[in-house]
């Protein structure tokens, strides 16, 4: 076996490892689902511990799959599902709360509050973000206020928070025994307490939610060419590789999708949609709803920023229909169903079941299916669904012309979504513009080892991961401009339906 990287994706709903070569081709990996806890409406957490098992049982199989030793892995990268907040004691190692999920709203009145007096203002100029219920700073805020002890613990410097970036690193450099407290600067660009500008955690921002900065982890690059630490002889590596590589899952598909040139954009069809636009070295503020956020740093090179349009509910829409509704058994039967039609039969479905993201903003909106008659049936409520998933990247796709004047002359895609041809049909249909799908649709993984990999002189330059990059199938619109604007005309006037469910 040559040399490879190692690639952890911890997600949503699942954690996986990968092992790349330096091809950039896949080695092996296997993923393991997590549980989604959902004690009260709106709410959604996850177990720290569980999912720490679920990364070491991963990391394990995948070395045993592939015959691989820890001295084959030249260097280990991670990535994470965003915004998600653990708040753990460094001495017991034991975390105070189940994790508060990106997209839980409990913390809408913490959010609320700060638009109202006028720091969101503030938080929006130097953090990027309009106050949200999607960030961190809100729920560490919740978890300060309302778990007996934290804020004695986070003032004592014992109470330390993290992204599960943060937790995984900490655990596997040794946790209580020595574990490094680090995120890098993607992660900490979500938090809505790290100033844009210095990279650095933001007093004012911390005294919005009351946070002490002994709680907060040491921000650094996402490729380090100084290691943030090693794994450990008893951890699933059962040996020491050094950690190089952390971004943010969409920041890592970004890099995954070589998209190092300001202009150039990827879209991840995941839980939910994430539209990342490269600004290059300038901060480019949003007016029209878009997110700006750190793209990626690779050591001591400038940070490139970017635009982001989040949308909270895709592929987790096709999970309700199958999970809550239960009119398919898979993800894969959503397409078979949604093709028993030839078009939506006027039904509009507004998957806002976490208000609604980028570019709208608006945590009072609730879910939405509009235009139903007698004659509907579940194959256009599917079709719908993957209708929505489009209509929502077009949103962000307007927004993101609107703010950077980049019209897109193709739209590079991934995610688990992809695999689905006709939502990806008619996300060339609805956007007007050809969908492009590369070979290795893992992007999120490989921009991890990617970063990870450069740290360490395993790949040279970016120039050279350019050449990795090839495409697997592209999709040509194939409607015409009066249905492409009288459909997206129709699915606006949905969305208003939307909005002021929630006081
Ligand atoms: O911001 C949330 C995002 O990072 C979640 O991504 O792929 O885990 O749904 P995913």
């Amino acid at each position: 076996m040559g040399d490879v990287v190692g690639a952890l994706d911890q997600g949503t709903t699942s954690t996986r490892f990968m092992i790349f070569d330096h091809g950039g081709n896949e080695v092996a990996r296997h993923q393991l689902e997590h549980q989604q806890l959902l004690p009260r409406a709106g709410w959604v957490e996850h177990n720290p511990t569980e999912i720490w098992e679920r990364t070491r049982a991963v990391i394990e199989t995948t070395l045993n799959k592939a015959g691989v030793n820890k001295s084959d892995m030249v260097a280990l990268g991670i990535t994470n599902q965003r915004e998600t907040t653990v708040v753990w004691n460094r001495r017991t190692g034991r975390p105070y709360y189940n994790a508060i999920v990106w997209q839980d709203t409990r913390t809408d009145r913490i959010a609320a509050a700060l638009e109202r007096d006028g720091r969101g203002e503030t938080i929006r100029h130097r953090a990027g973000l309009p106050p949200a219920t999607y960030f961190s700073g809100g729920k560490i805020q919740w978890i300060l206020e309302n778990v007996e002890g934290v804020r004695r613990d986070a003032e004592a410097g014992e109470a330390v928070f993290g992204n599960i970036d943060a937790w995984l690193l900490w655990n596997l450099t040794g946790g209580r025994d020595g574990g490094v407290h680090v995120t890098d600067v993607t992660n900490a660009s979500r938090t809505m307490l790290m100033d844009l500008e210095t990279l650095d955690w933001d007093d004012q921002l911390l005294s919005f939610f009351g946070i002490p900065r002994a709680m907060l982890p040491r921000i650094r690059p996402s490729s380090a060419p100084d290691p943030y630490g090693v794994t450990r002889a008893e951890g699933p590596l059962h040996g020491e590789v050094p950690l190089t590589g952390d971004l943010g899952d969409q920041q890592a598909a970004t890099v995954g999708q070589v998209c190092f040139e300001p202009g150039q954009a990827k879209n991840t069809y995941g839980t939910g949609n994430f539209l990342l636009l490269n600004t290059g070295e300038d901060l480019v503020r949003s007016k029209a709803g878009m997110l700006t956020t750190v793209c990626y740093k690779f050591g001591e090179s400038k940070p490139v920023y970017a635009l982001e349009g989040s949308i909270a509910v895709t592929g987790s829409a096709v999970q309700w229909l199958r999970d809550q509704l239960g009119i398919i058994s898979g993800a894969a039967q959503s397409e078979a169903l949604a093709r028993q039609v030839d078009d939506n039969g006027g039904v509009y479905f507004v998957p806002a079941f976490s208000g609604l993201f980028a570019p709208y903003w608006r945590s009072d909106a609730r879910g939405a299916i509009v235009g139903l008659s007698r004659y509907n049936t579940n194959a256009h409520l599917a079709r719908a669904t993957l209708e929505s998933i489009c209509y929502q990247s077009r949103d962000v796709v307007e927004a993101m012309r609107e703010d950077s004047g980049v019209s897109l002359d193709v739209l590079k895609v991934d995610g688990g979504v992809t695999a689905n041809e006709l939502c990806m049909q008619l996300q060339a249909d609805i956007l007007g513009v050809p969908v492009s799908r590369p070979v290795v649709a893992e992007t999120t993984a490989l921009g991890a080892a990617y970063a990870a990999g450069l740290a360490v002189g395993f790949w040279r330059n970016t120039d050279e991961l350019r050449q990795n990059w090839n495409e697997d199938k592209r999709w040509l619109p194939q409607w015409d401009d009066d249905r492409r604007e009288k459909s997206y005309a129709a699915w606006k006037k949905a969305v208003e339906r939307t909005f002021g469910w929630i006081d």
